[in-house]
């Protein structure tokens, strides 16, 4: 009857955020801001996916169906929660749009989000609720030895791809992050995790034999890179070797061949750019493209879609701290700024997403060498943060110098991967890059 524990932890869980998203709701409501919508329509994307992937699957397949055949006096119990179940995916949808309008500061569909939200939020309660005072007795009275050996031995197949322990991770990271970003007072328990010390051990991004083509020409040839928690992994490589094509695949604007990307042990090779972004990956594109005609504070704003209104004032002060200069200039059109200061415009642009991963594409490119070192001083300032990074350059020793882990990439292939400053001393690299 494992099965059994292991479906109420699963409720346990939900309900805790139905408690959150409960308490989000509310403080939106009386506020009469939008503040957290973005973090409620994480923890809708999350619960979806976890009730139709984890949840459900399970209890319909096993569970139900052999409950169906012992006790045929509840198949109008287990056809209602079914149903349930079937319904669930059309109402998170809905509710989804209503508070992806919200976000975008549409007023109209205030009400009907808050009534839909309530009333989401008691249907799910009610379910579980059900659940557990009718047919989860119920199957403990009915069913036999052996129903409960077919039951727990789907329930605790750590191979199986939809349920398993892959999947649980998948989860679980997945669930870290959206406590990481709910407001402190939800009671999701954030501050033991926002604490816990970066573990280069612990893999950000993991991309395994990634090919990408542009028509028929093929840029990458099979690159396997990972970047641990709070590493500075620098990308090295002669103009023209594929580092931009990687760095866009992995945000998603470049299609992937073969192979896989993943943020976090989940697989994000075939996920929306945007929703990439949501997930943490934030990119400072080469030729920094920051928007010339808007001001500097506008640029930033820009960088915080994804971010909670209320923390936007907050953040963006950590941006002028960062960068004084411009605070300096916050009212002027960014075109207005030298290289220099649009590459920190770029960067601090992306940081007000608060990156779980920042990928910086050439940040030195047309800088003036005092300018380069100013800006490698700050990128060694963020990792110090426990920023985990992948920095693409051509300035092989200024990255590798500064680098974790550094990899060398020559025509879509990577040649050499090792700690910086080892690659440093490389023989190969020396001559190659550092022109020695
Ligand atoms: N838009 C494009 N269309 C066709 N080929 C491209 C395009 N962008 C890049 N390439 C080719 O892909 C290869 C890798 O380019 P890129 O990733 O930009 O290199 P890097 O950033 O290392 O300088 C090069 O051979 C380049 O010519
Ligand atoms: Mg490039």
């Amino acid at each position: 009857m494992q099965a059994l524990n292991i479906i109420s932890a699963e409720h346990r869980g939900m309900w805790r955020l139905t408690t959150a998203l409960d308490s989000i709701s509310r403080e939106m409501q009386s506020s009469g801001s939008h503040g957290g919508a973005s973090v409620v329509v994480m923890m809708l994307d999350y619960l979806d996916a976890y009730i139709d992937r984890m949840h459900h699957p399970k209890e319909d397949r096993y569970l139900f169906r052999l409950l169906r055949l012992r006790a045929p006096h509840a198949v109008a119990a287990i056809e209602k929660l079914e149903a349930e179940h079937e319904a669930g995916p059309r109402h998170l949808a809905a509710l989804r749009a209503l508070v992806f309008s919200l976000a975008q500061g549409n007023q109209n569909d205030r009400a009907a989000y808050f009534e839909q939200m309530a009333r989401f939020i008691d249907s799910l309660r009610t379910h579980m609720r059900f659940e557990e005072t009718t047919v989860l007795p119920l199957a403990r009275e009915v069913l036999t030895a052996e129903d409960w050996q077919e039951i727990d031995a789907a329930f605790l197949d750590n191979q199986d791809p939809l349920f398993g322990v892959h999947a649980r991770a998948e989860f679980a990271d997945l669930r870290a992050r959206i406590v990481m970003l709910a407001p402190e007072p939800v009671g999701l328990g954030s501050a033991a995790i926002a604490n816990a010390q970066p573990d280069a051990k612990r893999p950000v991004l993991e991309i395994r034999g990634v090919t990408s083509h542009y028509g028929r020409i093929q840029a990458l040839h099979g690159i396997d890179l990972q970047v641990g928690e709070g590493q500075l992994v620098a990308l090295v490589g002669a103009n023209g070797a594929g580092k931009t094509t990687l760095l866009r695949c992995i945000s998603g604007v470049q299609p992937t061949g073969a192979g896989s990307i993943s943020l976090h042990a989940a697989d994000i090779t075939r996920m929306a750019p945007d929703k990439r972004v949501r997930a943490g990956i934030c990119q400072v594109p080469e030729g920094r493209q920051v928007f010339g005609p808007m001001s500097i504070e506008d640029n930033l704003r820009l960088g915080a879609f994804t971010r909670p209104q209320e923390e936007l004032a907050h953040d963006m002060e950590r941006m002028y701290a960062l960068f004084p200069i411009l605070k300096e200039k916050r009212l002027l059109p960014a075109g207005t700024l030298s290289g220099g200061q649009q590459q920190m415009l770029a960067m601090a642009r992306a940081l007000m997403g608060r990156p779980k991963l920042l990928l910086l594409d050439e940040p030195s490119m047309g800088l003036a060498p005092l300018l380069v070192e100013e800006i490698f001083r700050i990128i060694g300032n963020l990792k110090a943060q426990g920023i985990t990074i992948l920095l693409i350059e051509q300035n092989a020793h200024a990255a590798l110098s500064i680098a974790d882990i550094g990899y060398v990439i020559e025509t879509g292939v990577i040649t050499l991967s090792g700690p910086g400053p080892e690659l440093l001393n490389n023989e190969q690299v020396k001559s190659a890059y550092l022109g020695m």
